[in-house]
């Protein structure tokens, strides 16, 4: 099950492509953005971005002149996960590739409305301190601005409105599954995430908008794109990424809401290295049966994370992968090595992240 509130069990992304109705990312467009950029990222390399709507199209205008922006957002449910990292990364290499202007979009309503027990107060300010994340992964901040729904949304609600008159009751309860139950503020919010994809639109620029995102976040997609003609606005494309899986399984997604399967952002060296230590592996019980037996690095979790992002060559991978199977690498061994890059990577981005708070005000919607 994938809503943008919750994973539920082992991804099928192959059946996830059919029934989303998106399209698959394939050779032909990876060289594309891989050639224009100069390098192919890791991330299209091993297609952790898999799938789209209209990335094509959105290319092809833009070869023939017309520009696209950017727009990816974050709910302030509390702080940042590196997973919810994969998207920001890839929108900052979409950023210096294309030369794009960036909408970000921090739904603080969104969180409040979804979740009991976090106050109006608490999601602004947890947009505040994502915000320091966003900022951290690179952007340049004379093409990027963050918008907190909250404060900012005079930017929004004309054009939410236009969105809201156009979708039905039994169109969002089909789409995002609300019932009776559902409170009324939740029923609305689909429009506010909607709206950042018309701004330029809305401003007379006429250029397209591409959404980088993790699959989860498609159903407002397909909202958004159903009443764009009928607005006079240009449907939206989007570029969707698989989700890196929490610490405990391989199956779902890394989750906010889940202390020990995260890896948050401000996690201290310790708690990182006693988490990655008590991480899922493919591993057998003991190191007798180890060395007997091998592991399993496809439903290892480590293995994962440095598939997706912590080892680049794939000649290393392979090795890595051989050893395992044959019984001469051990599960400790592989977190040790895990532990090391993801704490280097998150020292950096913890010095990048205390540095953005000096320039956060240069990056909010004035
Ligand atoms: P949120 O806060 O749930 O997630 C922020 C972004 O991170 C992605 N994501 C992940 N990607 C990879 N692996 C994971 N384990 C993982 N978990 C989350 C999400 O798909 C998302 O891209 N409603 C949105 C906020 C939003 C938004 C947007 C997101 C508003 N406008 C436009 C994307 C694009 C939300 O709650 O995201």
């Amino acid at each position: 099950m994938v809503t943008p509130w919750e994973v539920k069990g082992e991804v099928d992304y192959d059946k996830l492509i059919k029934e989303f109705g998106t399209s698959r990312i394939n050779d032909e467009l990876v060289e594309k953005i891989s050639k224009k950029a100069g390098f192919m990222h890791l991330f299209l390399r091993r297609k952790l971005f898999f799938s789209h709507r209209d990335l094509d199209l959105i290319l092809k205008d833009f070869d023939s002149g017309i520009p696209f922006f950017l727009y990816t957002g974050r709910g302030p449910s509390g702080r940042t996960h590196i997973g919810h990292l994969v998207p920001w990364i890839f929108t900052k290499y979409l950023q210096d590739t294309f030369n794009a202007k960036l909408y970000f979009q921090m739904t603080d309503d969104e969180k409040f409305l979804f979740r009991d027990e976090l106050s109006l107060e608490k999601t602004e300010n947890n947009s505040r301190e994502n915000a320091l994340d966003v900022i951290a992964c690179g952007f340049d901040e004379k093409k990027t601005k963050i918008i907190y729904d909250v404060e900012n949304i005079d930017f929004l609600y004309r054009i939410a409105l236009k969105v809201a008159k156009k979708v039905t009751y039994s169109t969002s309860k089909a789409v995002f599954g609300f019932d009776n139950s559902t409170n009324i503020g939740l029923i609305f919010f689909p429009a506010v995430q909607a709206a950042p994809a018309f701004i330029e639109n809305e401003r007379g620029n006429d250029c397209n908008c591409l959404i980088p995102c993790a699959i989860d976040q498609d159903p407002y997609w397909r909202i958004t794109r159903d009443v764009a003609p009928g607005l006079g606005y240009r449907k939206p494309g989007a570029i969707h990424s698989k989700f890196l899986p929490g610490l405990e399984g391989p199956k779902g997604k890394m989750s906010a809401s889940e202390e020990s399967s995260a890896i948050y952002t401000t996690d201290d060296e310790k708690t990182v290295k006693r988490k990655i230590g008590s991480a899922f592996t493919g591993g057998q019980a003991t190191v007798e049966e180890q060395k007997k037996k091998g592991g399993d690095s496809d439903v290892c979790v480590v293995f994962q994370w440095l598939f997706y992002l912590f080892e680049e060559d794939d000649k290393k991978l392979e090795e890595r992968k051989r050893k395992c199977k044959s019984g001469e690498l051990m599960c400790g061994e592989c977190k040790k090595d895990l532990n090391e890059r993801v704490w280097k990577f998150l020292k950096a981005h913890q010095e990048k992240r205390e540095k953005a708070r000096e320039k956060l005000k240069d990056f909010e919607m004035k």
